[in-house]
């Protein structure tokens, strides 16, 4: 049709991406739990945000419940990476349940310091997504002293009692910046607001946000692979439009690629969110691949080493069967 393929077509691979150690841990319980429990395993929430490893769990045995009150006495719950509120142990308590918690230790952190700042009383600011699970749980530690900020636009409503005693803390998987920005409207309302003790955004999410934005001014086209409901992927298309992208779209799977994306596009940038395993990854970079951008060049902006040990229920019954 006379239209003139651009010359170089090649794909950017941002690294670090996908999985982080929060979710290679919770994954690994929920595959671990299977294997010494045998199946059904109970899992309350989606373990991860990621429909594919939800999907692939199911069919190795496991049930995704919303509500603890849903599984049968007796049996195992998983308590997915985001964590969960006090009540929620209390009612698998009542309801006769074995837990096995694969909450993200970065996550525990951040409840910790919710804990012990309403301890103290202070009013505490959580910067974080309202209706996002993990806020719901890290609000659940100290229901009386979290007022949730969502974003720079909640500031001007804020209130405490007491404008000298106020903490900010944090969703571990927000844009790095506009948490910042957040932070910043905040300080200029309340000029003592102390800063946690360290970060609350995890390393995984500020690595994958970093590596975006140097691979982002590069590319026409930034493909995210990641589910619609995992904060951290969407917070990355966000930060590759932010850092230049012409395009950028989010992507549980390469079949869900619009070939009219592709329009004029020389450069494909590629990331995907911390609960995303590489398989989808690969899938995305075949799709491509096959359509001329088979030219993969990895661009570090960093080294991850990180990993956690296994929820510790679970750690102690696999060694008594060892
Ligand atoms: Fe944990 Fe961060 Fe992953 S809080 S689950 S390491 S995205």
């Amino acid at each position: 049709d006379g239209m003139t393929a651009p010359t170089a077509r090649k794909v950017l691979l941002a690294a670090p991406r996908g999985y982080c150690a929060g979710v290679d841990r919770a994954v690994i319980a929920v595959e671990k739990a299977l294997e010494q429990y045998g199946a059904p395993v109970y899992v309350r929430h989606e373990i991860v945000h990621n429909k594919y490893v939800v999907k692939t769990l199911e069919k190795k045995g496991a049930i995704f419940v919303d509500e603890t009150a849903e599984v049968p006495e007796g049996n195992i719950v998983i308590f997915s990476a985001h964590g969960v509120a006090p009540v929620v142990h209390e009612e698998a308590e009542r309801g006769k349940l074995a837990t096995i918690d694969a909450t993200c230790p970065l996550v525990t952190k951040v409840h910790k310091e919710a804990v012990r700042f309403a301890k103290e009383d202070y009013d505490i600011l959580l910067i974080g997504h309202e209706g996002h699970e993990e806020v719901i749980g890290t609000s659940g530690e100290a229901p009386d002293h979290i007022t949730l900020v969502d974003g720079p636009g909640d500031v001007a409503g804020v209130e405490v009692r007491d404008p000298d005693k106020v903490v900010w803390l944090s969703q571990t998987t927000l844009s790095v910046d506009e948490t910042m920005e957040t932070v910043g409207a905040l300080q200029q309302k309340f000029p003592n607001l102390i800063s946690p003790p360290s970060d609350d955004i995890c390393y995984a999410t500020q690595n994958r946000q970093t590596a975006v934005k140097q691979m982002g001014a590069d590319a026409d086209l930034v493909i995210v692979v990641g589910s619609k409901n995992s904060s951290n992927s969407v917070r990355l298309v966000e930060v590759a439009l932010g850092a230049g992208a012409k395009d950028a779209h989010l992507v549980d799977y390469a079949e869900e690629i619009d070939e009219a994306w592709l329009e004029g596009v020389s450069t494909v940038g590629v990331t995907s969110g911390a609960s995303v395993p590489e398989i989808l990854v690969e899938g995305v970079l075949e799709w491509l691949a096959q359509r001329g951008y088979g030219d993969v060049e990895t661009i570090t902006s960093a080294q991850e080493s990180i990993t956690f040990s296994l929820p510790k229920e679970l750690r102690r019954d696999l060694r008594a069967e060892a």
